[in-house]
């Protein structure tokens, strides 16, 4: 009877909790394992940073982008051709451009960067890397500030949750591009000692050119004899191919990690009354007006081109990410070879912009 009792008690319970339940389905539904994912989400967006504010997303023009551009500075005739483009489109697409001149120096475009961040103008930040690494903390305050980040022109290493997409050359593919030319060249040479002019230490175009250039000219029996930074600048390349040449003068070719350390050493074997181009082999990057100059004067044997021309890829892509649409990570540029030899290399010249 006592049991009879109990029994019809919690019947009487179960039937009122059960008559108090919602009747709909979803709130009984709902799987433990959601509610623990629904309890993590909420955590991760608590923590999350600001979702960038575009009220006019999905339909922002360019006229809606204030664009924090951070150059590396003006080292080459490479980057003087860069910076105008991106001053020229934005003027034509009425982008408002905030342009800042790290003028080669690392802290100063890390300052830049937290300038950005800071200016409540400011919603897309564009970076041209002067290192592969250090950007850990500019990425984070970007984030949290709500700014959209963009690579431009160079990589940066690992963080790729940090920024939008990477629009650039392949710079390992230059190097291999640049070696296989260097082989060509070298070919009937009983001696093959090459002399490497680097850009700047720690750059993405320095780091993977001279490692795209080495898996080439390792097959085909060179020897790098003299490897040095000439940070990109055509009289530090001068410089230190003079102080080479001080001390032997045993080189059959000089790879040049841009065209302005070219002309440098161009300038010092002329100097040194040594033929650039006959008795030492150049090849370079970048394929500048400087570079198809030289090269239609002799001196220099090959460029392998480097786009400089980013600014329309740039503001398309930061447009796209402003109205949240989702990029590849990595948008290449387009890149050719020219030679000396070319003989329609005037007329080539004649059609380039840089
Ligand atoms: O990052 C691109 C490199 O930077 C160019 O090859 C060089 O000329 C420049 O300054």
């Amino acid at each position: 009877m006592y049991h009879f009792k109990i029994a019809s008690f919690l019947m009487v319970v179960s039937i009122v909790l059960a008559a108090c339940q919602p009747l709909s389905p979803v709130a009984t539904a709902v799987p433990v394992a959601t509610q623990v994912s629904a309890a993590n989400s909420a955590a991760a967006s608590s923590a999350a940073p600001k979702v960038v504010n575009f009220p006019c997303s999905p339909n922002c023009k360019y006229s809606d982008l204030v664009i924090g551009f951070l150059q590396t500075g003006s080292e080459s005739g490479w980057r003087l051709a860069n910076s105008l483009s991106f001053k020229e489109s934005a003027q034509q697409l009425g982008i408002n451009l905030k342009f800042y001149d790290s003028q080669g120096d690392l802290a100063k475009q890390v300052a830049g960067f937290h300038k950005f961040n800071q200016d409540p103008e400011v919603n897309i930040i564009v970076l041209e890397p002067l290192s592969v690494t250090g950007w850990d903390d500019s990425l984070k305050e970007a984030k949290a500030a709500g700014k959209l980040v963009i690579l431009s022109d160079r990589r940066i290493d690992g963080l790729e949750d940090m920024y939008v997409t990477f629009i650039g050359a392949d710079f390992l593919e230059e190097g291999r591009k640049a070696g296989t030319e260097m082989c060509n060249l070298l070919e009937g040479s009983e001696k093959r000692n090459v002399w490497e002019l680097v850009g700047t230490v720690d750059a993405a175009p320095a780091i993977d050119r001279g490692k795209g250039f080495r898996e080439k000219a390792d097959q085909c029996g060179i020897v790098i004899t003299n490897s040095q930074t000439a940070n990109f600048g055509i009289i530090q390349g001068k410089q230190v191919t003079e102080a080479w040449l001080g001390k032997s003068k045993d080189v059959q070719g000089i790879f040049a990690q841009n065209d302005d350390m070219g002309l440098g050493a161009i300038d010092a074997l002329k100097d040194a009354d040594l033929a650039p181009g006959k008795d030492i082999k150049i090849v370079s990057v970048d394929a500048t007006a400087g570079g198809f100059q030289a090269m239609l004067e002799g001196t220099l044997n090959v460029s392998v081109e480097c786009n400089p021309l980013l600014a329309p890829q740039v503001y398309e892509a930061a447009l796209k990410a402003a109205n949240g649409v989702e990029q590849p990570k990595l948008i290449p540029s387009q890149e050719g070879v020219f030679y000396a030899v070319d003989p329609n290399l005037k007329e080539i010249l004649a059609g380039r912009k840089y």
